[in-house]
């Protein structure tokens, strides 16, 4: 082989070598696009990278046309010999940017248009930088360099598109208007108002009964600071805009909504919201939803228009505020004084895992989940001294066991109990029956069986058993007493 003839193979050998990532993270995003669905921490701990590398490709990308440019100038015509070096490395981290991408979509429970066009102007810009590199090799032959340039172009235009729609993922779909000054916004012909939140009619069904539920719950994520999910609930109009995977709200179809599919999910279901062990909406503020929806889901149909409001219309007071309300300073101070040395021994030995339920009550809640594994029985036994003042306990992943059962039973004042993804089994739940407070009950994922049913059918204030995903089996017949309380 001549000299030149090796050259060119060795070439053709690093470019091809160059599509095989590019290739690969491809058939990733044509056999596997993101499905909304979340992944193993494994995927989701390199994907949350992408933003950070994203940033490498863009700026060895920007900085070909850049060297192009000086490089006519004499005095920086050296430049010229850099810019297949960098074109190469670029096409390299944008491959690698599109698979952390990737995983990231994949695995962080991501879908809807605005993913699938950020993912495309990802891969077509690693296809358009490998092509980059391809032309630049035969730039200086005038039609394959005007070609080069056009494709320059159009890479170049694509970082910018990519950026934008990744920007919009991350911060909400109106990022960069969100704060424009009102002369540029008039300039650019964009609506005056922000889409920020605007009042709504307090004389309307939404404005009266709707909004505050909202505002109550869902804000401090679907609000003007957060956006989760890309959706916004602070006001009517983005509230129908919807979120990533589209419309959560179809007027006269409740059944049909997102938006209301999943504030009656059971709290257990990756879907449900509020999210993140936030408690369930209550069954006046679901019937609300409801009963908005279904009457076309309008900004100003008057309140009078909806007649079959529930009873309690207005929503109810959060039970914190009422437990501060009704109580007695001084009682609460003499009840707490009994057990404040303990409690805070134990926030001290674990933090944040134990709190007064509010500021008038002397009630716990015990929250160790965010410990996993690393909370098990013996843990728990330390908390045995305040064991009676616990109203809620959520144990969902710790590492506790069976032998914790008197820790739990000795609990009596417990309304909820989560149990979710422990070892607990039969023997707990059989040994529960004292706990005659308990209103909500979850053993999900758990191995409890069938043989449990009886005795948790003989608690008395019991509305909810969340069972999914454990040996009972879904068409199971239940004691009378748990009929429609069983959620699987
Ligand atoms: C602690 C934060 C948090 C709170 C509070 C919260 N959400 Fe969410 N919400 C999320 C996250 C994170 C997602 C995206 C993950 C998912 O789809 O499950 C989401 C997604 C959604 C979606 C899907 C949007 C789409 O297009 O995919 C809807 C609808 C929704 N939330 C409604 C609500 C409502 C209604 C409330 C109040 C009752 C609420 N959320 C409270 C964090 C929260």
């Amino acid at each position: 082989m001549t000299e030149w003839g090796y050259r060119i193979s060795a070439r053709h050998r690093l470019s091809l070598l160059t599509l095989f990532p590019v290739l690969i993270v491809l058939a990733l995003v044509v056999f596997l696009p993101p499905n909304g669905e979340e992944g193993s921490d494994w995927m989701q701990f390199l994907g949350r990278f992408h933003p950070l590398i994203v940033h490498f490709p863009i700026a060895l990308f920007l900085l070909v046309p850049a060297l192009e440019l000086a490089s006519r100038n004499s005095r920086f015509f050296y430049l010229r010999l850099t810019a297949p070096f960098v074109l190469h490395l670029a096409t390299l981290g944008a491959a690698l940017a599109v698979l952390l991408g990737w995983l990231l979509a994949r695995s962080g429970g991501y879908s809807g248009p605005l993913v699938t066009q950020h993912m495309w102007a990802g891969i077509s810009l690693a296809i358009v930088c490998w092509v980059c590199w391809m032309l630049r090799a035969r730039a200086d032959e005038q039609v394959w360099g005007r070609i080069y340039g056009a494709v320059l172009a159009v890479g170049v235009g694509l970082v910018i598109w990519t950026g934008y729609r990744g920007g919009q993922l991350s911060q909400g779909e109106d990022h960069l208007t969100e704060h424009m000054p009102a002369l540029l916004r008039r300039g650019l012909g964009l609506p005056a108002v922000r889409t920020t939140a605007t009042p709504a009619d307090p004389n309307s069904f939404y404005g009266a009964r709707v909004e505050p539920i909202f505002t109550a719950r869902c804000v401090t994520c679907h609000g003007p600071d957060k956006h989760k999910a890309n959706l916004r609930l602070d006001s009517y109009g983005l509230l129908m805009r919807g979120g990533k995977d589209g419309l959560v709200i179809l007027p006269g179809n409740p059944q049909g909504s997102d938006l209301f599919r999943r504030v009656t999910l059971p709290p257990d279901h990756d879907d449900f919201m509020p999210k993140e062990n936030k408690q369930p909406l209550s069954a006046e503020q679901v019937k609300l939803i409801e009963l908005w929806i279904s009457n076309g889901a309008s900004a100003t149909l008057p309140l009078s228009a909806i007649k079959e409001v529930p009873i309690q219309a207005a929503p109810p007071p959060a039970p914190a505020d009422v437990t501060f309300a009704q109580a007695d300073p001084e009682a609460v101070a003499q009840s707490r004084a009994a057990l404040a040395a303990t409690v805070a021994q134990i926030q001290k030995q674990f933090p944040n895992i134990l709190d007064y339920e509010s500021r008038g009550s002397a009630d716990l809640h015990l929250n160790p989940s965010a410990l996993g594994t690393k909370f098990g029985d013996s843990e728990l036994a330390a908390l045995a001294p305040v064991a009676g003042h616990i109203t809620e306990a959520d144990f969902s992943r710790t590492a506790i066991t069976d032998r914790s059962l008197p820790v739990i039973a000795a609990m009596k004042r417990l309304r909820v109990l989560q149990l979710r993804n422990t070892k607990i089994s039969d023997v707990t739940l059989q040994g529960l029956g004292g706990l005659d407070q308990l209103e909500s009950l979850s053993v999900f994922g758990t191995p409890v069986t069938a043989a449990s049913l009886q005795a948790v059918a003989g608690l008395p204030k019991l509305k909810h058993l969340y069972a999914g995903e454990t040996a009972i089996p879904s068409g199971v017949t239940v004691p009378p007493s748990l009929t429609g309380k069983l959620v699987m």
